[in-house]
């Protein structure tokens, strides 16, 4: 952690709910905000335990809330199926034969799939899952392109009490690897490949090299998506649509407890290996349902996006469960935001009428930079509501946002959370909540965050402080895979008698949060989660490493970008072929979103007497070459001023 958070300049400009907007909202108006916070602050279980009736639930909860610090239960006793949830509950109703899925391919293939069919496709495969063996309990590791195959994969899963683990399609084998093992997968589900900028990424290949050392795999399924040859292993591999036409369409789902494993989704930590972060199913459910529900007002006319990948959090709670469990209409994009023109996101805006869009602000300032001409192009007057996430917003991406996608008309919600989280935790309430470009507004109802020093003493309004969780919430993680010591420590250790989140943040004297990012070892490229760690044990494994340290340096899209600081053993020497031979390295270990912008050769990194990297200087020198802050605790000298000089 860092020991001084300095905060962000105040923003003034003020955005009100239109009244038209204001008037069909779910929430509507200030006060019903306050209102809603306020009733929550008074009895938070009992405000959970109104969301959670929404649900379906086979056995009702005999409790809401059993806390034994820092491991909580929510709504112990209680039984439910997610899948039920966002699928069966909602064929007894108009909303039987409603589209719950349009999806478009990168190649602009088109599918859509309502209720109804989404429902006997998912029952389908879970009767495949079952008959591969796989039991209530056991792990299944999905790693495919953005089809409807995955949220299909995703819910089967969830429908006979298997644990998902989604990995993103952009990971490495070896990264793949590492997280099938930790998970303890039985069966994966992959794809030939996925299109992704025009070109095929060959997830099958990918697969088999993972699964070399993955004994504990005893089955592979692969949707043929692209029609390219891949490897074929008869023991092992099942067609997606061979086992699907041999399954039966009908699969009762089974009464779980609300505490039952749901998902682990791994993420990245400041130190170490990447975290499974555990989630279960009451409580995940609940308030995901709710945050779509209240935050994104979502009815049944609206088509929602949000671009995120389905391998992160977002996708999974509101690409998926969110939408679904509110009997919405979501809409899945397989490929990349510029391909085949930069106009793609608004063109599918355009086709399907997307009423509600959720993106990240990396997305919106690369946006800004192919400039207005592209949105243009295209009608966009369906948008009633535009939301991001995953990265601190800049006020002028927020207002250019506001006025050239949403056209001044459309409120923009700012959504902060985590992995970890669950579900959104801060965010303002577009009917209702006046809006500030660049904060994130207000806990959602119910959600006890605050800004504290480093002894949990809430920090006076306009000063930096570190942004905590003080009571539970019904999403919250409930450990890390595994590992519940490192649960503890991560976590809850940190800032007595409150979950540490790793961001810092100020409020604002209107109660406003102004989060301004991680400051602890983890960074943000283009919204994607990478702990410098990871990048600095992956190069160290190379022969030619001897040290590395790395650092994120502000980039006007990305948010953060990745600079390597990295000595060589003594018989080798730094050339620009090694320092790409390097880059190559860490995209082919992780994956290509953790390839270093920039790898900088030095005969030492800069260390405190006892041993640690001095991150703080590394990044000061990465991102102006300078190095203002205290150095009093460095303990040789001339590497600092050798580092400058290799400027
Ligand atoms: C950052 C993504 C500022 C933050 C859902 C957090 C944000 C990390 C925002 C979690 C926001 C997310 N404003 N920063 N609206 N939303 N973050 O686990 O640093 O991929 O700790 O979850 O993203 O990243 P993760």
């Amino acid at each position: 952690m860092s020991a001084e958070i300095e905060s962000y300049s105040t923003e003034r400009q003020i955005f009100k709910p239109g009244r038209n907007f204001q008037k069909r909202a779910i929430i509507s108006g200030p006060q019903s905000w306050d209102a809603a916070i306020r009733k929550a602050e008074k009895n938070p279980e009992a405000f959970w335990e109104t969301a959670a009736r929404e649900l379906l639930w086979r056995k009702p909860w005999k409790k809401a809330l059993q806390w034994k610090p820092p491991f909580a239960r929510w709504f112990v006793g209680g039984k439910l199926n997610v899948s039920e949830n966002c699928l069966d509950r909602h064929l007894d109703g108009p909303r039987r034969h409603k589209v719950a899925v349009f999806w478009e391919g990168e190649n602009g293939e088109r599918r859509s799939y309502t209720y109804w069919q989404l429902h006997r496709e998912t029952a389908r495969f879970a009767n495949v899952l079952k008959s591969l063996g796989v039991a209530k309990g056991d792990c299944v590791a999905i790693y495919l392109p953005t089809i409807p195959e995955l949220a299909v994969a995703m819910l089967a899963a969830s429908r006979i009490g298997a644990v998902h683990n989604v990995i993103f399609g952009g990971f490495s084998a070896e990264a793949l690897k590492e997280r099938i093992l930790d998970a303890k997968a039985k069966v994966l589900v992959t794809a030939d490949g996925g299109f992704r900028k025009g070109a095929v990424v060959a997830l099958k290949a990918c697969a088999d090299e993972a699964l070399k050392s993955c004994p504990g795999v005893a089955k592979v399924v692969v949707v043929k998506r692209c029609g390219t040859e891949v490897a074929w292993e008869p023991r092992r591999d099942v067609w997606w649509h061979e086992a699907m036409a041999a399954a039966g369409a009908s699969c009762p789902p089974e009464a779980l407890d609300s505490e039952h494993p749901l998902f682990i989704l791994y993420t990245s930590g400041s130190t170490g290996k990447p975290k499974g972060i555990l989630h279960t199913t009451g409580g995940y459910l609940t308030q995901v349902a709710l945050t779509t529900k209240w935050i994104f007002d979502l009815k049944d006319a609206d088509v929602f996006w949000c671009t995120a990948d389905i391998g992160w959090i977002t996708g999974h709670s509101y690409v998926v469960y969110g939408p679904l469990a509110n009997g919405a209409t979501l809409l899945m994009y397989e490929g990349a935001p510029l391909h085949p023109q930069p106009d793609r996101f608004w063109q599918i805006v355009e086709r399907y009428g997307v009423t509600v869009f959720y993106t990240a602000p990396t997305a919106i300032r690369m946006f800004i930079r192919l400039g207005e001409k592209w949105p243009a192009r295209h009608d966009l007057s369906s948008l009633r509501l535009l939301g991001t996430v995953g990265e601190p917003i800049n006020p002028e991406a927020w207002r250019w946002y506001h006025r050239v996608i949403g056209a001044g008309r459309c409120p923009v919600v700012d959504t902060w959370w985590q992995t970890e989280t669950g579900g959104i935790m801060i965010s303002p309430l577009p009917g209702a909540t006046a809006l500030k470009p660049g904060s994130a507004s207000r806990p959602f109802p119910g959600i006890s965050a605050d800004v504290v020093d480093r002894d949990g003493v809430p920090v006076p309004a306009g000063q930096g402080g570190y942004l905590v969780v003080k009571r539970p919430w019904p999403g919250m993680l409930r450990t890390i895979h595994g590992d519940p010591e490192r649960y503890k420590s991560q976590y809850w250790s940190q800032i007595p008698g409150a979950y540490f989140t790793g961001d810092g943040a100020r409020k604002d004297k209107d109660g406003y949060f102004w989060i301004m990012g991680r400051i602890d070892d983890v960074i943000k490229v283009s919204g994607h989660r990478l702990g410098t760690a990871e990048i600095e044990s992956t190069l160290v494994a190379h022969a030619q490493v001897a040290e590395a340290a790395v650092v994120g340096r502000p980039d006007d899209v990305t948010g953060e970008s990745i600079v390597a600081f990295v000595t060589l053993q003594s018989e080798y020497h730094p050339d620009a072929k090694l320092g790409e031979t390097l880059k190559e390295y860490v995209a082919k270990n992780i994956g290509a979103i953790a390839r270093p912008a920039e790898v900088r050769f030095t005969e030492a990194l800069p260390k405190t007497r006892s041993g640690k990297i001095m991150r703080r200087l590394l990044r000061e020198i990465a991102s102006n070459g300078q190095v203002k802050g205290d150095v009093t605790t460095l303990e040789d000298f001339s590497v600092l001023a050798r580092l400058r000089e290799e400027e």
